[in-house]
């Protein structure tokens, strides 16, 4: 079984993009499931319903995952619980709304189980413990399924890799979103639990991390606010194609994918 895998989702650009390539790429990799962090997708941040109109349809993304930008667009609050197929971290107070894992059908009516987990090495948003919070939902998706997918919205390679390591061999991979900078570090860890520290995103290949140079520069340089302006242009998708066996759940390769998505005029 294989199954994509997709960085954070920046703008209308990076939607288009998501939209337009990834069937495309289902096909080309013959994956039967696709999982894709969306906490920027509404101009650069949080989500919202419009977002999710031709994102979550039979072919293109199965499961939205997020992360320290779930609440910017405040009408979100109130959505989330008519999208079980959005989660929120699973980490964050359990008063918040959404659920932080679900359990989804994938190809062949296999169950897979995703979990959305947030960090706390240099993340602001306040969360609980993520490590603990990840022990939680395994003891609830275990007894149901083998195959299990554990996206850590963190900014800390230190903490992705231990949370891979504090994981291996009991879900299938432990994949790091939120830097939009993809990492060359795919590898499946002793126990068979694959990890690669970031997919990078699906943004502006000209850009300061889908953002318009120019601001974020001056911002940098003179140390005054100005408006950071999502790239919409220039798209690139970055993910993995992850195989498993869907018997033992246990990761046999990963993978990284590249794709530039052209500008339409
Ligand atoms: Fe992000
Ligand atoms: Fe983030």
């Amino acid at each position: 079984m294989k199954i994509l895998l997709i960085g954070d989702i920046v703008g209308k650009g990076g939607r288009r993009a998501v939209c337009d390539l990834v069937p495309q790429l289902r096909r080309e990799f013959d994956c039967g499931f696709c999982v894709a962090n969306g906490e920027n997708m509404a101009g650069g941040g949080g989500i919202n319903r419009k977002c999710l109109e031709g994102m979550l349809k039979p072919g293109v993304v199965d499961v939205v995952t997020t992360g320290d930008h779930i609440w910017d667009q405040k009408d979100f609050v109130g959505e989330i619980a008519s999208y079980p197929n959005v989660l929120r971290p699973a980490n964050l107070p359990k008063e918040q709304p959404g659920n932080g894992w679900g359990i989804f059908t994938g190809p062949d009516g296999r169950s897979i189980g995703v979990i959305s987990l947030l960090g706390r090495v240099f993340i602001h948003l306040q969360s609980d413990c993520p490590f603990r919070a990840a022990d939680r939902a395994l003891a609830e998706i275990l007894p149901k399924t083998k195959i299990v997918l554990v996206d850590f919205h963190a900014e800390a390679t230190s903490e992705k890799i231990a949370m891979g390591h504090h994981l291996d061999g009991r879900v299938t991979m432990v994949f790091g979103t939120h830097t939009h900078v993809p990492t060359a570090d795919e590898q499946i860890l002793p126990k068979g639990t694959a990890l690669q520290c970031d997919l990078g995103m699906v943004g502006a290949r000209d850009s300061i991390l889908g953002r318009a140079i120019a601001p974020v520069l001056k911002r940098f340089t003179t140390g005054m606010p100005s408006p950071f302006t999502v790239v919409e242009t220039g798209i690139r998708l970055q993910g993995a194609v992850l195989e498993l066996d869907p018997v033992t759940g246990r990761a046999k390769s990963v993978q990284r994918v590249m794709r530039d998505y052209p500008d339409l005029d």
